[in-house]
C-alpha cells in the first residue's frame, strides 16, 4: 500500500526520495508525487509508474534543497489522479503531508474545516488532514500535528512539512508503518527499511499515537525530539536493521518473484539455523520459550491471516492437531475480527504475515487478545506492528521479500509452525526419536528444494502449453489442499488467469461440471496417505477432457500413465510435503505470468502489504 519517503540532512532530497519512491514499488500504488522546500515549498504529482513522476521532475526546474517529501499512492478514497495523489498542502502557510492510512472521521473534519474557509481540491481524507493541521497551525509545526492528530480517528503515517519552518520534518504513526533511519547529520524516513539501509543502518519505530520532530539547525547538526500526542517526551529504542543492500537488489534473476523463489533453500537454512537439533529431538525457540508452559497446556490454537499467509495457517493448524494432537482451527482474520467469537479459556492466537502489518490480521489479533488469549506472531519483518504487540512469536528470518506473490515467506511460515507444533508436540508426548527423525527431515528441506527448482525450465515448458488457457483447477487433498489454493492464489494473482483451488474430493459436488476440452487441472498427487484416492479424482478429470498436471513424488511412474505432465519432488513425510509440492506452483505461476508477458512484481490492483480494510 501507500510508500512513504522523507528526508531531512545536508544532501540534495530530490535523488534520496526518488531513489526511495523506486525501492517502494514494489508495495503496490497507482501514482506518485514529490515535495520539497527551497525557500518556497514545491509540489509535483503524476498518475502512473514513478518513472513518470521522474520524467516530469526532469522537465521542471526548482525542487532544490535539503528538506523534502515523496509518496506513492494507493487509491482508497477517490479515483487514481492528479488531484488526489500526495503530497496534499495547504498553501495559506506551505504546508504538505503526505498519509499512508485511513482518516475515518474525514467528512466530520471536513465540515468543520469548510465552515473554516478551506477550499478542498481533492476528493481524499488526507487533505482534510493537511488543511486541519494548517488550521491549527500557530509557528510551531511540531504541535501543530499533536494537536491535530489528537481530533483524528483511523489509521496513519504521516510525513509533514512547513515553508515556515525550512530546517523541520515532523513524522507520526497510529497503527500504519513508519520507521526513522538515523544517518550521519540526516534522517530518512520511509514506510519500510528498505528505502533507507542504501543510507543508514540505524533506525527507530514509533509506537502508535507517537510524534518524532526532525530537526536540523543553521550549522546542519542534526536532533530528534519524540513525544506522545499529549506532548509527553519518549525515548525510542534505536536497533540496528538486519539485511543488506543486495538483499533488496534483483542480482542476476529478472524478477523479485523468480529470485525469491530460488533463494528458498538458503532462506530456510536461515529460518532452522540454530533452532534444531535432530539428533536430540530438541527444538529452541527463543522467542516463545518464556510461555513454553502456557502453550503445552493451551486448550485451543486459533491460527489467522490473509491470502497466503492464511493458506500457511491452514497448515500451522494441521501439524497442531497431527502432531501436538491439541485442538486447532484457522480463520480468514478479516473474519475473526467482527465474528464475535468465544475465546475460551487458554487460548492461543497465532497471526501468521509477512509483513507483520496486515490490518485484518492486526485487527483479528487485537481483538482475540482482549479477549484473553495469549498471542504469538509468526511474522517476517522484524519490529512490525504483529512482531510488537504480540505476547511472544518466531520470526521467519527470510530476509526483505519484494515480489508482491508471496513465496519464500509462506514456506518460511510453513517451516516455522512445523517447528512451533513440534516444539509442543515434543513437551506434550511425542517421543525423542520420532521428534528427531522430523527434524531430520525438516533439516534437509533446503537440500531437497534444490532438487525441484533444478526442473524450473521442463515447467516453463510445460507452462506454454497450457499459457492460453483461462480456467485452471487445482485439487490436492490433506495437508495438500492448503498448497492447491496456494498454487491457485499464485497464478491469479499475477498471470490474471482464473484459477480455483480446491480439495480434490470437493471436484464432483459441482466445480466438476466446469470440466471441459483441456481445461487444466493442477494435481498434487504425492505419495501420501490419500494417494489413491487422488488417483480417482485425476480419472474423473481425465474422463471429462481435462488435461492433468500432477505434482508427484520421484520414483513414481504409475502418475505418468494418469497425468498429461508431471513435476517431480523428492520423497518426505507427509506432514512436510507441502514445503516441496509448492514449490513447482510457485514456478509454473511465475513463468506463467511471464510468458502472458505480466509486470510480475508489479501486478495489477495489488499491494505487497494491505494495511487498509
Ligand atoms: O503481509 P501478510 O503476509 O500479512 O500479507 C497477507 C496477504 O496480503 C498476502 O499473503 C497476499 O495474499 C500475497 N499477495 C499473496 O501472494
Amino acid at each position: 500500500m501507500c510508500g512513504i519517503v522523507a528526508y531531512l540532512g545536508h544532501r540534495e532530497a530530490k535523488p534520496i526520495l526518488l531513489e526511495g519512491l523506486k525501492r517502494l514499488e514494489y508495495r503496490g500504488y497507482d501514482s506518485a508525487g514529490i515535495a520539497t522546500v527551497n525557500g518556497k515549498l514545491e509540489v509535483c504529482r503524476t498518475v502512473g509508474r514513478v518513472s513518470v513522476l521522474e520524467d516530469t521532475l526532469r522537465k521542471l526546474p526548482g525542487f532544490h534543497g535539503s528538506i523534502g517529501l515523496a509518496h506513492t499512492r494507493w487509491a482508497t478514497h477517490g479515483e487514481v489522479s492528479e488531484r488526489n495523489a500526495h503530497p496534499h498542502r495547504d498553501d495559506k502557510r506551505g504546508i504538505a503531508l503526505i498519509h499512508n492510512g485511513t482518516i475515518e472521521n474525514y467528512a466530520a473534519l471536513k465540515q468543520y474545516l469548510r465552515e473554516k474557509g478551506h477550499v478542498f481540491t481533492s476528493e481524499t481524507d488526507t487533505e482534510v488532514l493537511a488543511m486541519l493541521i494548517s488550521e491549527l497551525y500557530d509557528g510551531d509545526l511540531e504541535a501543530a500535528v499533536q494537536n491535530a492528530l489528537r481530533e483524528v480517528r483511523g489509521a496513519y503515517a504521516i510525513a509533514v512539512l512547513c515553508e515556515k519552518e525550512q530546517g523541520v520534518l515532523v513524522v507520526a504513526r497510529k497503527g500504519s508503518p513508519l520507521i526513522v533511519g538515523v544517518g550521519d547529520r540526516e534522517f530518512v524516513v520511509a514506510s519500510d527499511a528498505s528505502a533507507i539501509v542504501a543510507h543508514t543502518t540505524q533506525v527507530f519505530e514509533l509506537d502508535d499515537y507517537q510524534v518524532a520532530k526532525l530537526s536540523r539547525d543553521a550549522k546542519g547538526e542534526t536532533t530528534f525530539r519524540t513525544s506522545t500526542l499529549d506532548n509527553v517526551p519518549v525515548t525510542p529504542k534505536i536497533r540496528q536493521l538486519e539485511f543488506e543492500l543486495e538483499q533488496i537488489e534483483l542480482g542476476s534473476h529478472e524478477t523479485f518473484m523468480m529470485k525469491e523463489i530460488c533463494e528458498q533453500p538458503r532462506c530456510l537454512r536461515m529460518t532452522l539455523q540454530g533452532r534444531v537439533s535432530e539428533r536430540e529431538g530438541r527444538i529452541v525457540l527463543g522467542g516463545i520459550a518464556e510461555h513454553a508452559r502456557e502453550l503445552i497446556r493451551a486448550r485451543q490454537f486459533v491460527l489467522t491471516g490473509q491470502g497466503t499467509a492464511y493458506h500457511a495457517a491452514m497448515l500451522g493448524e494441521y501439524f497442531l492437531e497431527d502432531l501436538a494432537k491439541v485442538s486447532a482451527k484457522t480463520e480468514y482474520a478479516s473474519e475473526l475480527r467482527y465474528r464475535n467469537p468465544v475465546v475460551v479459556d487458554n487460548t492461543v492466537v497465532i497471526a501468521v504475515s509477512q509483513s507483520g502489518e496486515t490490518a485484518d490480521t492486526l485487527a483479528a489479533l487485537r481483538e482475540l487478545k482482549e479477549r484473553g488469549a495469549l498471542t504469538l506472531g509468526v511474522v517476517n519483518v522484524v519490529g512490525s506492528s504483529i512482531s510488537r504487540e504480540t505476547d511472544a512469536g518466531v520470526y521467519l528470518r527470510v530476509g526483505p521479500e519484494i515480489g508482491v506473490a508471496s513465496t519464500k515467506a509462506f514456506t518460511g511460515q510453513v517451516m516455522v509452525l512445523a517447528m512451533v507444533s513440534l516444539y509442543i508436540a515434543r513437551r506434550r508426548f511425542m517421543s525423542m526419536d520420532t521428534a528427531g527423525e522430523m527434524l531430520g527431515e525438516l533439516s534437509r528441506v533446503p537440500e531437497l528444494m534444490e532438487r525441484i527448482l533444478e526442473q524450473s525450465n521442463h515447467i516453463r515448458k510445460v507452462c506454454e502449453k497450457y499459457v492460453d488457457r483461462e480456467n485452471w483447477l487445482f485439487l490436492g487433498r490433506g495437508y495438500n489442499y492448503p498448497v492447491a489454493l496456494e498454487g491457485a492464489l499464485k497464478l491469479k494473482e499475477i498471470s490474471y488467469i482464473h484459477a480455483e483451488g480446491m480439495p480434490a474430493a470437493e471436484m464432483k459436488h459441482g466445480p466438476i461440471a466446469l470440466i471441459n476440452d483441456g481445461m487444466p487441472a493442477v494435481f498434487v498427487a504425492n505419495k501420501g496417505p490419500q494417494y489413491d484416492k487422488v488417483m480417482l479424482n485425476i480419472e474423473q478429470v481425465r474422463s471429462r477432457g481435462g488435461r492433468v498436471i500432477a505434482v508427484a513424488t520421484e520414483g513414481d511412474q504409475e502418475i505418468k500413465s494418469y497425468a498429461d505432465d508431471v513435476f517431480y519432488v523428492p520423497p518426505i513425510s507427509d506432514p512436510l510435503s507441502p514445503l516441496l509440492t509448492v514449490v513447482p506452483l510457485q514456478l509454473l505461476a511465475c513463468h506463467a505470468a511471464v510468458l502472458r508477458g505480466h509486470d510480475v512484481d508489479k501486478p495489477r490492483n495489488l499491494a505487497k502489504s494491505v494495511t487498509v480494510e
